[in-house]
């Protein structure tokens, strides 16, 4: 009679033969790098809350991003922290800020990375919203945050940026961009969308990272229900149906099943940001000894590829290029 006790496992039997039968590939070139801009020169400031991320200027950045391209990681995403906050945000398409800087730099060196720029208000605001407010009123303002936010992405544009990331929520901001960009002669500069973005508790350490905790209420009027999937797709479908060229999944990991139907429904590349709280959580867990930090961080990677993603923004990019580097 045929053994079937070992059916399974006769395939696991050497690192040769698991390899063959892998499923799911994870290489550098899926990754995504996270980096804080801030302005000045010389600049690299350690984030308590993120270990091993910096703020940084944008000279510095420039010498991040060459080891980045030189790891063969796929791209770096930029969030600016500008020198002064306002109501409307308008550090965001200030073309003299860090974030335009940075990638002017870059683009110049032309690097084998693709540069990317997260468009939001939040970072810029003094009230921390991912909009403009209703003048005499504590609530965003939809429509009139358009505008603002079409004016940042089509200033990373004409600096450089490869795509722009709209991260804010507001509806219609999508097709708003699409339009600015092509008015603007840049037609050729893609657009990723935070198309399915949750209300999140695992992006605290990002807002303490750039000083955009609301200053009053919260984001759930405008970032998606916790509790809801179906809803995910409508996002997904409304953001591709207005232009958008990628969209993404955000966090990852309590929303693999989201990033899994996206993959089923939607045939676009698609991305998820396994997003600062799920860094810092690896990260605290391995610094108390309770978790090997690279089986975990390549699980965790090889995970959300496995649900789906086609890359992924992470804070691990350059350490898990290294890891990649090594052999099983
Ligand atoms: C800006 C933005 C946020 C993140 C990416 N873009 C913060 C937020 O929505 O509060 C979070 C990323 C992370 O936690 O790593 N809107």
């Amino acid at each position: 009679m045929r053994d079937l006790r070992l059916r399974l496992r006769r395939t696991r039997r050497t690192p040769a033969l698991r390899r063959l039968v892998r499923e799911t590939a994870l290489a550098p070139g899926d990754l995504v790098a996270g980096a804080f801009v801030v302005p000045g020169n010389g600049v690299r400031d350690p984030i308590p809350s993120l270990p091993g991320v910096d703020r940084v200027s944008p000279d510095r950045l420039a010498e991040d991003a060459r080891r980045l391209a030189d790891l063969g990681v796929g791209g770096i995403i930029l969030f600016g922290i500008p020198a002064s906050k306002d109501p409307k945000g308008s550090g965001a398409w200030d073309p003299k800020g860090p974030v335009p800087e940075a990638l002017r730099l870059l683009h110049r060196a032309s690097l084998d990375l693709v540069l990317l720029a997260d468009v939001c208000l939040c970072e810029y605001t003094d009230h921390g919203h991912c909009g403009v407010l209703r003048p005499g009123k504590q609530e965003v303002d939809n429509d009139a945050s358009l505008e603002f936010l079409s004016r940042a992405a089509a200033c990373y544009a004409e600096a450089g940026a490869d795509v722009v990331a709209p991260s804010d929520m507001m509806d219609g901001r999508v097709a708003a961009i699409r339009a600015a960009l092509d008015a603007d002669k840049h037609a050729d500069i893609a657009i990723l969308s935070y198309a399915a973005k949750y209300a999140s508790a695992f992006y605290g350490p990002f807002r303490d990272a750039a000083g955009s905790t609301p200053a009053f209420g919260d984001r759930r009027g405008y970032q998606m229900d916790a509790a809801n999937r179906r809803e995910a797709m409508r996002e997904i479908a409304l953001d591709l149906d207005e232009g958008a060229d990628m969209v993404m999944v955000k966090p990852a990991l309590a929303y693999l099943d989201v990033l899994h139907e996206a993959r089923d429904s939607f045939d676009v590349p698609l991305g998820a940001y396994n997003v600062s709280g799920e860094y810092a959580m690896v990260k605290a867990a391995a610094a108390a000894g309770a978790l090997d930090e690279k089986r975990a961080t390549l699980e965790v990677l090889t995970a959300i590829r496995r649900a789906g993603a086609d890359f992924i923004l992470t804070y691990h990019a350059a350490q898990a290029a290294v890891w990649l580097g090594e052999r099983e």
